[in-house]
């Protein structure tokens, strides 16, 4: 089955075979050279030199690490799809109060909008924003929202999760303070590994806030990472192994001609699925580099194109949430070939004929 899934997506053979690898003590001399290697690749990466901490959890558990370290009462939440939602979730469940920032599905979150919001909502402590909505296909205009909460002076917390490695982000430029993502989507390795950077501000604020719990505190993460080159607990060494080893093959490539590859994924399933008389759900201008979310045509569900391309060999995604009848997704993070990408288009052509 080839994949174009949403993650956890195909990963690169060389990816695979790190993984193989004898384990090792996470107290170990090999695992602390490990695991400040790594954290520097992704400091490097990220454009940052905010502190970058390794979580043994998926993208989630870090949503929940920001809101239990620095947000002692009310949070705003930019809600554009699921995932939004979910941060919007994860709060609530937390006992935070929030205000959320909703838009028609398939339209971003503007900097008017926020502007207005904060205003209405001077008391906010954080915002969240979902870089790219991987629900409905959608890239939020990240660097223009992260002005708005800087001008607010507010914390901004970046799920990042289907856009971290599959499209620039540039941490300290943009002002960002908690910025997560997950290893099996963009950066093509299994699941299991979340990273994140960490701003001082954002570490402040852990420092004083209490009932954090133990595994997702920060200061726990950070006395870690100083003293002892790890964690606080066991982490996933073979999903570790692996994203050092993506960021090694990267920096061989060239972070931009990684991106640049990235990007001609993205427009040769956008036109393919274009010439086939299909259209995209996202607004215009909007749409996301990491995953295509196309309109079923008229008489066809998002589920039967879905079932119908798992028939041929190729493993798509269905749509999400409110959408998930009307609509079907392409990703194309992980390891997938231009020339899989053409034999993907000519199956779909098959298929809806
Ligand atoms: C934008 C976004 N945020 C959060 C998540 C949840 O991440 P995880 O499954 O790693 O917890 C996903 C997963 O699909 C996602 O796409």
């Amino acid at each position: 089955m080839k994949l174009f899934t949403v993650g956890p997506v195909a990963c690169r053979p060389e990816i695979l075979e790190e993984m193989r690898r004898q384990m090792f003590s996470h107290r170990s001399k090999e695992y602390k050279e490990l695991h400040m290697e790594l954290v520097k690749r992704l400091q490097d990466f990220l454009e940052t030199e905010n502190q970058v901490f390794l979580f043994p959890s998926s993208g989630s558990g870090v949503m929940e690490t920001s809101v239990r370290n620095c947000v002692k009462e009310k949070m705003l939440c930019c809600v554009n799809g699921t995932f939004g939602e979910r941060y919007a979730q994860v709060g609530e469940s937390n006992g935070r109060e929030v205000v959320r920032l909703e838009t028609k599905l398939g339209e971003p979150t503007t900097p008017e909008l926020l502007d207005e919001k904060l205003s209405e909502n001077p008391d906010v402590e954080a915002v969240t924003i979902t870089h790219n909505e991987t629900s409905v296909g959608l890239m939020n205009p990240l660097p223009e929202l992260a002005k708005v909460v800087s001008d607010h002076e507010k914390l901004l917390f970046v799920d990042a999760v289907s856009a971290m490695g599959g499209t620039p982000i540039k941490v300290d430029e943009w002002g960002i303070d908690i910025c997560f993502a997950s290893s099996q989507k963009c950066f093509g390795v299994p699941p299991g590994l979340a990273v994140a950077s960490v701003s001082e501000e954002a570490m402040s604020q852990s420092g004083k806030l209490e009932n954090k719990g133990w595994y997702f505190d920060l200061k726990l993460y950070e006395e870690y990472e100083e003293k002892k080159s790890g964690t606080h607990m066991t982490p996933p060494i073979p999903q570790i192994l692996a994203l050092n080893k993506r960021l090694e093959l990267m920096d061989e490539d060239g972070k931009e001609n990684h991106f640049e590859l990235y990007l001609e994924r993205n427009q040769k399933i956008r036109e393919g699925v274009e010439d086939l008389g299909l259209s995209l759900f996202p607004k215009e201008g909007y749409e996301s580099p990491t995953v295509t979310c196309v309109n079923a045509p008229e008489g066809v569900s998002g589920p039967e194109v879905y079932e119908k391309m798992r028939g041929k060999g190729f493993e798509l995604a269905k749509g999400y949430g409110e959408i998930k009848e009307r609509t079907f997704r392409i990703g194309n993070m992980g390891h997938i070939l231009l020339e899989d990408i053409d034999e993907m288009l000519k199956a779909l052509g098959e298929v809806l004929k």
